[in-house]
């Protein structure tokens, strides 16, 4: 359920409507602490365009220590970086247009999906799976919103490890409803992830090296379903399972992420050693790159395995790098500029690593891939909400 704080009649009467069934309406801070105290287990409060930003800033800084699992979404009329980077560094899960249904909504679902895994994450989680004799850097490549590049750094990242076949590694998809690796590097989808869930008690490395599809020397893909369908069987517990496999068999390990934080993508946060945040220099991409931020914080992953990388860094959308810095507070790890050779090699099949090794897309790619995966030592200790329950916190 939702409560939702907006003392303007109007503004109230019409959000209930887009909110839907079930929402608690308050026209009062008191209100919302009262409604709170009764349903303790309430996962999100929304707070209405006509709300003083200070209100909403304050009391979620207040929830985010008393409760954590709690979401807040603020609605505004009009969008500004000030407001955005306060609200944000609050522990706002979002702010959004109010105009914009589409956006409102999915917020309000993205919030809620969060704070059910906290609450979740609080319960014993399984056993993870015993621990393997070799062990591959995995790396997940992610990003709250789609478009950023997620896949072609993924995929670029990939073959750029690879080195020619120095290095086996392996691409994974977890990208399940809408996997596109498949497509970028003009793969058949004979077989792939979804072939673990009938084989979920004896996944194993022979039983995941079937499924993987080869791409060129030291590459092989772990391909998405290939439709929706197929990607609802495929739960946290057997993503772990095939991670864990793939460690064992290969040196690095890319995951390709869906712009949500899915199962999948949490049983891939959990066991990575470097979690690369992808975003491009326009306020909404900023913004859900600093909610991603928050999430991974929210899930006690490590900071010191972050890297955070702008993409098409030089794309003149009007942002200067105070603003950037404003909304982010976490440095830049890495820019790749722009260039339109990105979608030419996309439509040719061939990743512009492989295809144009001297262009400085490539070149920034491949020192990414050197300097920040193959050179840095894996900050391995603590590295989940799972293990940090269980151990009693070692951040
Ligand atoms: N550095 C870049 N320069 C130009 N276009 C890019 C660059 N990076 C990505 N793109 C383009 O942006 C689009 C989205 O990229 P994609 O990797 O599919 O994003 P995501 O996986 O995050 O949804 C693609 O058409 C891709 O060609
Ligand atoms: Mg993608």
């Amino acid at each position: 359920m939702t409560i939702l704080f907006e003392p303007n009649r109007q503004w109230s009467g019409h959000l209930a409507g887009l909110l839907g069934a079930g929402v608690l309406p308050a026209s009062r801070i008191e209100d919302v602490e009262r409604l709170l105290a009764d349903q303790p287990a309430e996962p999100l409060v929304v707070f209405g365009p006509s709300t003083d930003a200070r209100l909403a800033v304050d009391f979620s800084a207040q929830q985010r220590l008393t409760r954590p699992a709690l979401g807040v979404v603020l609605l505004r009329e009009g969008l500004d970086v000030e407001t955005l980077g306060q609200a944000l560094r609050a522990g706002i899960r979002d702010v959004v247009e109010v105009r914009d249904v589409a956006a409102v909504r999915a917020a309000c679902m993205r919030s809620i999906e969060v704070s059910r895994h906290l609450q979740q994450g609080a319960a014993p989680a399984p056993a993870p799976p015993a621990a393997p004799a070799a062990e591959a850097k995995v790396v997940t490549v992610f990003a709250a919103k789609g478009g950023c590049g997620k896949s072609t750094l993924a995929t670029n990242l990939a073959v750029a490890l690879a080195d020619g076949g120095r290095h086996r590694v392996c691409l994974v998809d977890l990208d399940l409803a809408f996997g596109d690796v498949g497509i970028m590097l003009q793969l058949v989808p004979e077989r792939g992830i979804a072939d673990a869930v009938s084989a979920r008690d004896r996944i194993d490395a022979n039983l995941v090296r079937a499924l993987l599809t080869p791409y060129g020397p030291g590459l092989d893909v772990l391909l998405a379903p290939v439709g929706p369908a197929e990607a609802e069987r495929i739960d946290r517990d057997l993503v772990a399972r095939v991670l864990a496999a793939l460690r064992t068999m290969v040196d690095y390990v890319v995951i390709d992420t869906p712009a949500a934080f899915t199962d999948g993508v949490l049983a891939a946060l959990d066991v990575s050693d470097l979690h690369v945040l992808v975003a491009t220099p326009d306020v909404p991409a900023l913004k859900n790159l600093r909610i991603a931020i928050d999430m991974l914080d929210l899930l006690g992953l490590r900071r010191e395995n972050r890297l955070v990388v702008l993409n098409r860094s030089d794309s003149r959308v009007g942002l200067t790098g105070a603003d950037v810095d404003r909304v982010l507070r976490t440095p830049i790890g890495a820019h790749i500029p722009s260039s339109r050779d990105v979608p030419i090699s996309i439509n040719r099949g061939v990743p512009i690593v492989a295809d144009k090794p001297a262009h400085p897309v490539s070149k920034a790619i491949r020192e990414v891939a050197q300097a920040q995966i193959a050179n840095r030592t894996p900050h391995r200790a603590g590295r989940g909400l799972r293990e940090r329950l269980g151990r009693g916190g070692n951040r």
